[in-house]
């Protein structure tokens, strides 16, 4: 199964791809994740990515394109994938079709996180991430069991992403509503579209999605 996480910043994708990855054993493409891991070479590649993440604007198609191409490339036929922030534009929606026929998959579901964007600014400025391990947490709603020390590897030093702040955030904002929630009704044609309600706990969410895929 290949499935799409669409929804605005602070949606939840990353949150959900990664309960997908440990509760089914699929595997999280997320384009940001990527562009995080390409921005810290020293490269002049790297330090353009950096310039237009900071900004809130999107990275070229074609960059992002070729990040899920080579990584299509190095997973086996029955892994599963969840596609998270990508695509985001006609033209990425368009090479995704091109690069799962070549890899002789097929798009199984769209999941439009449905959200409020007034919620996302919270959600998205109280949110960090574990250095060690990346295990996502909240200021208000996702706390480590012991305050200060990873649920998950128990590690101590916590990170913010460069870009996770109000200013950024609207930006990346404007540019969803622009770009990325035009290309939803190409995949309403073919039927692929299923909505969540992501205004509900992560729990819930991850509830809903369970459904839609199991049926
Ligand atoms: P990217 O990293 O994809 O960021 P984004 O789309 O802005 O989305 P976020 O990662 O901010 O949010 P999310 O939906 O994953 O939410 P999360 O689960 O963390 O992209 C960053 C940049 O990279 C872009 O601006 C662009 O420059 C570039 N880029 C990336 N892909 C690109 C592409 N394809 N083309 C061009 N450029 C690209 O949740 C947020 C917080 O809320 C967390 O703290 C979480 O714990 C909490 N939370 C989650 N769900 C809930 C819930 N249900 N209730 C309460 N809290 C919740
Ligand atoms: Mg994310």
């Amino acid at each position: 199964m290949n499935i799409i996480l669409l929804g605005p910043p602070g949606a939840g994708k990353g949150t959900q791809a990664s309960r997908l990855e440990s509760d089914r054993g699929m595997v999280q493409l997320s384009t940001g994740d990527m562009l995080r891991a390409a921005r810290k070479a020293d490269t002049p590649l790297g330090a353009k990515v950096a310039a237009v993440m900071d900004s809130g604007a999107l990275v070229s198609d074609e960059i992002v394109s070729a990040l899920i191409d080579d990584r299509l490339a190095a997973l086996s036929a029955e892994q599963g994938t969840i596609f998270d922030g990508y695509p985001r534009t006609a033209a990425q929606a368009e090479s995704l079709d091109a690069i799962l026929a070549a890899h002789g998959r097929k798009l199984g579901r769209v999941i439009e996180l449905e959200v409020n964007e007034d919620a996302l600014v919270e959600r998205i400025v109280g949110r960090y991430t574990c250095v060690k391990c990346g295990a996502g947490y909240h200021d208000h709603f996702k706390q480590p069991a012991v305050s200060g020390v990873c649920d998950v590897c128990g590690s101590t030093e916590f990170k913010r992403r460069a870009d996770d702040n109000e200013e950024t955030v609207r930006t990346r904002m404007a540019e969803y509503r622009a770009k990325t929630v035009p290309i939803l009704p190409l995949y309403e044609a073919r039927g692929l579209v299923v909505r969540v309600d992501g205004m509900a706990d992560i729990e819930q969410v991850s509830t809903q999605i369970a459904a839609i895929l199991n049926r």
